[in-house]
């Protein structure tokens, strides 16, 4: 069998997502009742890490050892890759001592790059254009609260940034349809945009977008890397804000997701995340479950 990479959600065949979502459900039932379930014992993660995390290195971790297996975070300060070792010969060394290698970098290409010389599975866990670990989390958030997301509205308040483009990716993938509202300037990919075709649509107003959804979603103004935007970022975004009144327009079903961290006064109200309609912290739990799911996946392929 070839080695299957994890770099965006397109990498998944429908099925094969629809799979991972369903076994990260089962997982999480084996979890829940404290059911040992060793299926990737002795097996090891490298997990390098170029920018902060506090859910994906932790979910990873737990993961591999729940799992039978172990993890080693591996962090610029303390490795040869932040002393410039090239990514191509990291790849080739790393791949023959782990068995898959999560990757949190800031530009899109180097884990291409890495995934190009690497022999065993490299999953993308954020670059600056996609997110995909936790759009699996979140597709099992909404389905576990309410039901297959086939078909449904799904809106997107805010940056054109990677959460969002993953968002694209998983319109087409679960066949959902997806309403970005965003300002001039800040919209998302035009190539993913473009083969999305009609399935996604993009306005400047929240209200248009938010109308009728049963899934309202967003992230932060500025994502990590755009540290010194952030005073613009403020000003363009005032009004890209999700709020309980928000919600009111939506779907009397909808439900509230948010990756986290969040910043409570911007991209959402200071009580959006304490709402009934939200389940950002089952969403977030769901990073562990879904990520097992993916691993075993890539893994045991
Ligand atoms: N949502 C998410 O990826 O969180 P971390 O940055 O804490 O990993
Ligand atoms: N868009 C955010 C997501 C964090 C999980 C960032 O890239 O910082």
């Amino acid at each position: 069998m070839s080695i299957r990479h994890f770099l965006t959600l397109s990498d998944l065949t429908s099925q094969e997502a629809i799979q991972i979502i369903k076994r990260a459900t089962e997982l999480k039932q084996l979890h829940k009742s404290r059911t040992i379930h060793e299926s990737l014992k002795n097996r090891v993660l490298g997990m390098i890490f170029e920018k902060s995390s506090t859910r994906t290195r932790v979910s990873f971790e737990a993961g591999m050892t729940q799992l039978g297996g172990s993890a080693i975070f591996l962090s610029p300060r303390d490795t040869q890759l932040g002393r410039g070792e090239p990514i191509e010969d990291s790849a080739r060394v790393l791949s023959q001592m782990v068995d898959a290698v999560m990757i949190r970098t800031f530009e899109h290409e180097k884990i291409t790059k890495f995934a190009q010389y690497s022999s065993v599975p490299v999953i993308n866990a954020l670059t600056d254009d996609y997110h995909p670990c936790q759009l699996l989390a979140d597709v099992q958030a909404y389905t576990e609260a309410r039901g297959d997301i086939k078909g449904k509205t799904v809106t997107w308040i805010g940056d054109g940034n990677n959460m969002c483009n993953s968002y694209i990716n998983a319109a087409m993938l679960f066949d959902f349809k997806l309403n970005i509202a965003c300002p001039t300037g800040y919209e998302p990919m035009q190539s993913l945009l473009d083969e999305a075709g009609d399935r996604v649509t993009v306005t400047s107003s929240v209200e248009e977008a938010t109308q009728g959804a049963h899934l309202v979603t967003t992230d932060v103004w500025a994502s990590m890397g755009q540290e010194e935007e952030t005073k613009i970022r403020m000003a363009a975004f005032k009004d890209y804000q999700v709020s309980p009144t928000l919600m009111d327009i939506a779907d009397k079903e909808a439900v509230f997701l948010h990756c986290l961290p969040a910043h409570r006064g911007e991209e959402v109200s200071e009580d959006m995340l304490d709402d009934p309609r939200s389940v950002v912290f089952e969403q977030a739990g769901n990073r562990l479950h879904a990520q097992k799911a993916l691993l075993e996946f890539l893994i045991l392929n």
